[in-house]
C-alpha cells in the first residue's frame, strides 16, 4: 500500500489533487474511510457499466437525517435531477453515500473548483460538474445494504454495536483483511502465516489463525 496525506482538512474533493500523481488520467473509485456499507451490492455489474461509458456514478440511501448529508433526487428513469450538499429543505431522504466511481476527467474537473463557504473542495460540487454535463448516474442502495457513517460519537457507537452484533452471532469477522485476501487468493497459506509471525497476540490473530486452520 502506498498512500498520500491530505494536510488539512480541506474537503474530500481535495483528494483528487493530493492523489493527482496517482490518479492521473485512469477511471478511478473514491471511497471515505468513516464511511462503512455492509451488505451485498453489485459492483460488478455498475463497474461493467460505469467501463463502458464516460462520467461518474454515485449511489442513494434513504436516511432519516437528509440534513446531514449530500442528497440526490431521482427523475423516472433513474436519472439525477438535482443534487444538494446538506440542504435546509431536503427534496428527498436519499443521501449520498461515501462511494464515488469517476472517469479519467475528475482530476482536471477538480482543478477547476472552488472552495464553498466551509472552506473546502465539495465532492457534491464536483459531482454537479458532471450533473451539469449530463455525465452524472445514480443507483439506489437496496434495504438490504447497511450503510453506517461513523462521523458522530454517537453513528460510531452504532456501527461498532452493529458490526459486534453480527460478528458474535456469527463467529465470523466482517473485512478481515487477511481473511479476504486468503479467499481470493491474493496471498498464499504460507504467506500468511509469515504475515502473521509479527503480529503480537489478540483475539484478531486468534480469528486469523482459526481461519488458516479451517482452509488446510
Ligand atoms: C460528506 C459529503 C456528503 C456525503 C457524506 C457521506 O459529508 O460532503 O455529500 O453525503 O460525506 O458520509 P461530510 O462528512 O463532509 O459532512
Amino acid at each position: 500500500l502506498s498512500y498520500a496525506v491530505q494536510p488539512r482538512p480541506e474537503g474530500i474533493a481535495q483528494a483528487f489533487l493530493v492523489g493527482e500523481a496517482f490518479v492521473g488520467r485512469d477511471r478511478c473509485a473514491l471511497i471515505l474511510g468513516d464511511n462503512i456499507l455492509y451488505g451485498r451490492m453489485d459492483l460488478d455489474h455498475i463497474g461493467e457499466e460505469f467501463e463502458r461509458g464516460d462520467g461518474a456514478v454515485i449511489f442513494g440511501y434513504p436516511v432519516q437525517d437528509p440534513g446531514r448529508y449530500g442528497i440526490v433526487e431521482f427523475g423516472p428513469d433513474g436519472e439525477v435531477l438535482s443534487l444538494e450538499e446538506k440542504p435546509e429543505k431536503p427534496r428527498t431522504n436519499l443521501a449520498v453515500p461515501g462511494i464515488y466511481l469517476y472517469d479519467g476527467d475528475v482530476v482536471e474537473r477538480t482543478r477547476a473548483l472552488e472552495p464553498s463557504d466551509r472552506g473546502e473542495l465539495e465532492i457534491t460540487d464536483l459531482n454537479l460538474s458532471y450533473l451539469r454535463d449530463g455525465k452524472l448516474r445514480a443507483h439506489r442502495l437496496g434495504r438490504g445494504i447497511a450503510w453506517l457513517d461513523t462521523g458522530t460519537q454517537e453513528s460510531l457507537l452504532e456501527a461498532a454495536n452493529f458490526i459486534a452484533t453480527v460478528e458474535h452471532r456469527q463467529g465470523l469477522k466482517i473485512s478481515c483483511l487477511e481473511e479476504i485476501a486468503l479467499r481470493r487468493g491474493y496471498l498464499s497459506r504460507r504467506e500468511l502465516r509469515g504475515a502473521l509471525e509479527g503480529m503480537p497476540n489478540s483475539p484478531y490473530k486468534a480469528y486469523v489463525e482459526q481461519i488458516l486452520a479451517e482452509e488446510a
